[in-house]
């Protein structure tokens, strides 16, 4: 049997550089090697566990799948799906929670984080998000799930519910591991934590055009262009320089910070060329596939009955494990 391959974006908003270098790029390199079988969702049941608005959650979830499309997901060799669309995937959740301990979510500094930016919607479902992830990831028992370096402590808790599962009530689930591309951490542009949709001036939209991305680019703190350390926004324009231009043109410009110096309205100019570069063809058939709605529907309607399928197999056989008959 071909190995597996899960992953999710949930549907907070357009996809941003984020998300495509962590987690939608490792999506597409699996999807071209032969050896897995691939399974994309949008997270929707996932987004509710934040502060949400129920009159655009469905455009946003067609939204993401438009974006897979767009960046190169393809329907004829990857599973494209909606989370809710597959309700196994709560019922399995519910099952894994008898073997997850409250004490060990609490704990989790990705739930502690949620905590602090929402204090008022500290949730049942935020506590659960994580055995809800390992049900997402362990219904297809999948072994590898292309996502950013954050989304870690949930894959040890999927490695976790896999082991007690196994011993409990002797199921063959994988222990999966993280896939990581070169860009599992993307920098905020302010220069300060990770890029997040939920951090003004923080992203990149794969929608902006050019004099956007020109402008947000401009907005990166930096220095005088001369120093002995490189640090902060000066760090993050060169890890993007690295991402969008590679490691020699990093270097160089890096040895000039600390010789001769540099001129950032040149660097920035030049970067923001090179990401509008990669962007441009995704936001072209981002425009191609909006006109043709029908053929996302199909996708979306397909994509859900090849996941059914799969995932009421599991859900079969753990509810059999179980004693559930
Ligand atoms: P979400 O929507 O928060 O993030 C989607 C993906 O984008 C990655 N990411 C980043 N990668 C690098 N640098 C960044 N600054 C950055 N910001 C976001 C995230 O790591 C993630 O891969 N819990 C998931 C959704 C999910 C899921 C799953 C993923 C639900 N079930 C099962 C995999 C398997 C999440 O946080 O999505």
């Amino acid at each position: 049997m071909k190995k597996r391959v899960l992953s999710g974006i949930r549907a907070t908003g357009r996809l941003h550089l984020g998300n495509y270098l962590g987690a939608v790029k490792g999506m597409l390199e699996l999807q071209k090697n032969p050896e897995y079988e691939t399974f994309y969702m949008v997270a929707d049941l996932h987004t509710l566990t934040t502060p949400y608005d129920k009159n655009t959650l469905s455009q946003s979830v067609r939204d993401v799948i438009i974006d897979y499309l767009a960046a190169g997901l393809d329907p004829k060799k990857s599973v494209l799906f909606v989370q809710s669309h597959v309700p196994e995937h709560l019922e399995l959740a519910y099952l894994f929670s008898t073997v997850t301990t409250v004490a060990k979510m609490q704990h989790l500094p990705t739930f502690k984080e949620k905590v602090k930016q929402y204090p008022e919607n500290v949730t049942m479902a935020l506590l659960n998000y994580p055995v809800l992830m390992a049900s997402d990831i362990l219904i297809y028992k999948a072994s590898l799930v292309p996502v950013g370096i954050d989304q870690e402590p949930h894959l040890e808790v999927t490695r976790e519910i896999a082991r007690r599962m196994n011993q409990e009530y002797g199921t063959d689930f994988p222990e999966p591991k993280r896939f990581a591309t070169k860009g599992e951490y993307i920098p905020s542009l302010t220069g300060e934590g990770k890029m997040s949709k939920t951090v003004e001036g923080s992203y990149i939209n794969l929608t902006d055009d050019l004099p956007i991305i020109k402008s947000k680019i401009a907005k990166i703190p930096t220095d005088a262009g001369k120093g002995s350390e490189i640090v902060g926004g000066v760090k993050t324009l060169m890890e993007f320089v690295e991402l969008f231009e590679g490691l020699e043109e990093r270097e160089g410009l890096e040895r000039l910070y600390k010789t001769t110096g540099v001129r950032y309205s040149e660097i920035k100019e030049k970067l923001a060329g090179a990401i509008y570069r990669e962007l441009e063809p995704i936001q072209k058939r981002r425009a191609e596939l909006e006109k043709d709605p029908e053929y996302v529907d199909r996708v979306i309607r397909e994509g859900a009955e090849k996941a059914r399928k799969v995932a009421q197999e599991t859900v079969a056989e753990v509810r059999e494990k179980m004693g559930l008959r």
